[in-house]
């Protein structure tokens, strides 16, 4: 998201933020503060842009982050819980990302003993500036984190290769659901639909399995650039076609996979989008639309956790009643749990419910009657 604020002398500036959040009131060009400062500002709703020593900069996030960190609250139900934690995590985001700094033409970050930013920038944003923006630090920080993992990739032991995932676009890192996708019968499918590709990865898993036509999509143009490069790496680019398209592209398939967003709530900024579904739209949209993109004996396969059952953000029989809605009946299920290192924190306030978290793939088929 890009917002235009007016700084003191009345110069206009592009304020970039990748949350949802409102920009700052104000903003005040800062050579050096301490984390006090910066705070106060931040709840004036005031950002400090950094003039002074990068490394100096990150020492006073790293001060503002430590204040912020509160103990998670105990007691009281897991729904609470879970909004609690939702709620407090994007008041932090709001302050951090009060602390910022000027990116000049070209993606240059021009502060002291700065690194060069410029690729980790080109990575997220689709055209180089011609104009200088400002960015939260916080962000540029993690733009750089990503930028890294970007060019490391992910093993994948069920594709034998790597996925590489840029900021902004859904990454496998705890991929025991492809774990599912390689087991689940192919019956010999020719034809399959990924909807909500993300990456690529079940798509090109789905190639691997010998699938020759297949077609993914995702609403998220970073996705779609990031899985047709997965899908050139990894030579399946001739079995897939990718369409940029909100759930199915035209026509109709054998197979049609969709791993959608697990928990019913509210996205606070673009990547959240592929973990939130508000009311869990794009899931029943999925259901209810699958059957008339289905060839006879067709089967859609969906990819979903039961961590919403465990925080009670939806009762057990919701996923059941929404495929009766949809005229779906379930052929098989295949279940396996997380791996993930989140699951067994005791400092996560959400370890309770990921503790208990399984993952299925149900094996749907129109109802015959
Ligand atoms: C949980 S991620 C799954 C990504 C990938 N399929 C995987 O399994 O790693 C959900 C994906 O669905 C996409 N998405 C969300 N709403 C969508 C919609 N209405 N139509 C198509 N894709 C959508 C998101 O952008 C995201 O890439």
């Amino acid at each position: 998201m890009a917002d235009l604020i007016s700084d003191h002398n009345g110069v206009s500036w592009e304020w970039r933020n990748e949350s949802t959040q409102k920009p700052p009131k104000q903003v005040i060009f800062l050579r050096e503060a301490g984390a006090d400062k910066v705070l106060k500002a931040a709840y004036e709703h005031t950002a400090v842009i950094w003039q002074g020593d990068f490394h100096q900069a990150k020492q006073v996030l790293a001060a503002i982050k430590k204040r912020l960190r509160r103990p998670a609250k105990t007691g009281g139900d897991i729904q609470t819980a879970f909004h609690t934690h939702r709620m407090q995590q994007a008041q932090q985001s709001r302050i951090l990302n009060m602390l910022a700094v000027e990116i000049d033409c070209g993606f240059q970050l021009s502060l002291p003993r700065a690194p060069d930013v410029k690729a980790a920038l080109a990575d997220v944003y689709e055209t180089e500036n011609t104009r200088p923006f400002l960015l939260p630090l916080n962000q540029l920080l993690g733009f750089i984190g990503a930028h890294e993992w970007h060019k490391k990739g992910i093993d994948l032991p069920q594709l034998n290769g790597k996925i590489h995932v840029p900021f902004g676009v859904f990454s496998p890192l705890r991929g025991e659901y492809l774990d599912l996708i390689a087991q689940a019968p192919i019956n010999g499918f020719q034809t399959a639909f990924d909807i909500g590709t993300g990456s690529g990865v079940i798509a090109a898993l789905l190639a691997k399995r010998g699938i020759s036509h297949i077609t993914a999509t995702d609403t998220n143009p970073r996705a779609i650039r990031c899985a047709r490069a997965n899908f050139q790496r990894l030579g399946c680019a001739q079995q897939v076609t990718l369409t940029e398209t909100d759930l199915f592209p035209a026509g109709k398939a054998d197979l049609i996979v969709c791993n959608p967003p697990w928990l019913p709530a509210k996205p606070t900024s673009t990547i959240e989008t592929a973990l939130y579904d508000p009311d869990h739209a794009m899931l029943k949209a999925f259901l209810n639309g699958v059957s008339k993109h289905l060839n006879d004996n067709g089967e859609a396969w969906l990819v979903i956790s039961d961590l919403a059952e465990h925080l009670h953000l939806r009762n057990n029989s919701f996923l059941t009643d929404c495929f009766q809605t949809a005229s779906l009946e379930i052929i098989d299920t295949l279940h396996t749990r997380p791996a993930h290192k989140k699951a067994a924190d005791p400092a996560d306030p959400l370890a309770f419910a990921r503790s208990q978290e399984t993952t299925f793939l149900y094996r749907l088929r129109t109802c015959s009657s």
